[in-house]
């Protein structure tokens, strides 16, 4: 028998315990800055130094963050479940813990691309990404990250096992930016949605939702459990 297939959409607020600041706590800048300066296009045009100064940061934030009991939960649930973590996130906690299946809409930090060819993607080492460091092509390299504005080149995919999911866990995202958000309004209405947040998102009411008001650890812990009653174990 196969396994379920268990979607997971996870946001921000499953890196919290592990020390990773969430992006909507403080009126909307991240470390001091407007978002726009930093993650969008237009940013980047006007200011790379500071671009890329401000992923350095966070990438030297998240060299040394270790996954939680969040992350875990997600990495058990795999030996009852065909398990995809769909994640906005773009630290690489999620596959520190083990996970298998890590989509990540939003790009990833530990990863650098070039400016002329997006297809040239780079695993980074380190923390650092500077004025002069160059893809192959001789272009500068930019963070591979999707940015305000930009396209979200893996959405389609996330669509497609959204729509696929025999259950659904939303877990720490403000459901605010789309189209990720918009993922929910694929799943089908037989299937079970629980959404774990500590302040729950406003959601339009569907059928067979599950609001779990906890942080990520203890509301994983308990969704956790109730999917294993459904086995009888
Ligand atoms: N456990 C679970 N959820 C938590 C915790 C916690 N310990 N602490 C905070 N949260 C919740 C908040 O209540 C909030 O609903 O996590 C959510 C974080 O929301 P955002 O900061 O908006 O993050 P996210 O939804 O991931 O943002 C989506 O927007 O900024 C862009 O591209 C960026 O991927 C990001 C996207």
């Amino acid at each position: 028998m196969p396994k379920p297939k268990l979607a997971v959409l996870s946001g921000a607020g499953i890196s919290a315990e592990s020390g990773i600041p969430t992006f909507r706590d403080a009126n909307g800048l991240w470390e001091g800055h407007d978002v726009m300066e930093v993650a969008s296009p237009q940013g980047w045009q006007s200011n790379p130094e500071l671009v890329l100064e401000f992923y350095n940061q966070r990438r030297k934030a998240a060299l040394n963050a270790v996954p939680n009991r969040g992350h875990e939960i997600l990495v058990e649930l795999e030996q009852w479940y065909d398990v995809t973590v769909i994640t906005q996130n773009v630290d690489n906690l999620h596959e520190k813990a083990g996970s298998s299946k890590v989509l990540h809409l939003h790009g990833e930090l530990f990863k650098s691309r070039s400016t002329v060819d997006e297809s040239l993607v780079y695993q980074m080492s380190g923390w650092e990404l500077n004025l002069g460091d160059y893809c192959e092509k001789g272009s500068q390299l930019r963070p591979h990250i999707v940015w305000f504005g930009e396209s979200v080149p893996m959405m389609d995919d996330a669509a497609r096992l959204s729509r696929a999911a025999e259950v659904f866990i939303v877990v720490g995202t403000s459901l605010v930016v789309y189209p990720a958000a918009g993922l929910l309004n694929t799943i089908g209405p037989e299937v079970p949605k629980y959404i774990i947040d500590p302040n729950m998102p406003s959601i339009s009411s569907m059928p067979n939702l599950f609001l779990v008001e906890k942080i990520g650890s203890a509301g994983l812990t308990e969704v956790k459990e109730r999917l294993l009653r459904s086995y009888g174990l």
